[in-house]
């Protein structure tokens, strides 16, 4: 498949690489053409890696992944919307907002979420928010966290759903029954409110390949 990553970040990187080493093509997105990080990302995947604006990898893929900094995100998905009409926009970036230091807050929480404002800012692209919860490296390869453990899928639409469903278990090796579907796009503020107990749960535990399980009772 073609596929557009928006972010130069360590997200845009992992994700992007891990496409191209299953064969995908991929191009990655940026505020400029001429990106440095990824013109050097391009230069190590190799030939089937290629960088562009924003606008070039909506354009570009047939599927398109929002890996983009929370606060830069409405911009970003702004500038490629054209390209982005009709396509499932997989939604990966949490709202969070570093200008007081750290921990970070969140810019938007509870009663939205920045995965309902950029459906809202794309009416004519499928947004299903996924990965948010779980640092890079995990999100393509989960057995780095051993035992089971759960990512969740929001969104609007099914097939959509269906499709990042695919994804995640065919490409990323993520187990069928591990994947959560939360339900509508409103969901979202679920998992990016969780960044909060995820963040604490870094700074306690010191690592990032960590994950949570959701047990339930029998029906
Ligand atoms: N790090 C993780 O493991 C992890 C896990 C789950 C979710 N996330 C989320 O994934 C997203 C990416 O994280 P990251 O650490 O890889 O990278 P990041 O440093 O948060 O973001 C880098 C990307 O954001 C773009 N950007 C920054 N400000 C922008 C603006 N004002 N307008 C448009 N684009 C802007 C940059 O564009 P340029 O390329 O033009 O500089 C760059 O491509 C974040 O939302 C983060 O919360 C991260």
């Amino acid at each position: 498949m073609k596929i557009g990553v928006f972010g130069t970040g360590m997200v845009g990187e992992t994700i992007g690489s891990k496409l191209v080493a299953l064969g995908h093509e991929v191009k990655m997105g940026s505020r400029t053409a001429t990106n440095d990080k990824a013109l050097a990302w391009v230069k190590k995947a190799g030939a089937k890696a290629s960088t562009g604006t924003f606008a070039d990898a909506a354009a570009f893929g047939e599927m398109v992944f929002v890996c983009v900094a929370g606060g830069g995100a409405l911009d970003a998905v702004r500038a490629g919307a054209k390209g982005l009409d009709g396509k499932v926009v997989v939604d990966v970036t949490n709202p969070l907002d570093f200008s007081k230091g750290m921990p970070p807050t969140l810019f938007v929480a509870t009663s939205d979420s920045l995965g309902e404002q950029i459906q809202r800012e794309l009416p004519k692209s499928h947004v299903v928010k996924s990965l948010n919860t779980i640092n890079c490296n995990v999100m393509v390869e989960p057995s780095r966290v051993p035992g089971d453990h759960d990512v969740f899928v929001s969104g609007n639409d099914a097939g959509a759903k269906t499709k990042v469903r695919q994804v995640l278990t065919e490409w990323f090796g993520w187990k069928k029954e591990n994947v959560i579907d939360l339900g509508d796009i409103t969901t979202a503020r679920g998992t990016e409110c969780y960044l909060m107990l995820w963040l604490r749960l870094w700074g306690a535990l010191g690592t990032p390949d960590l994950n949570v399980h959701v047990v339930r009772a029998k029906k």
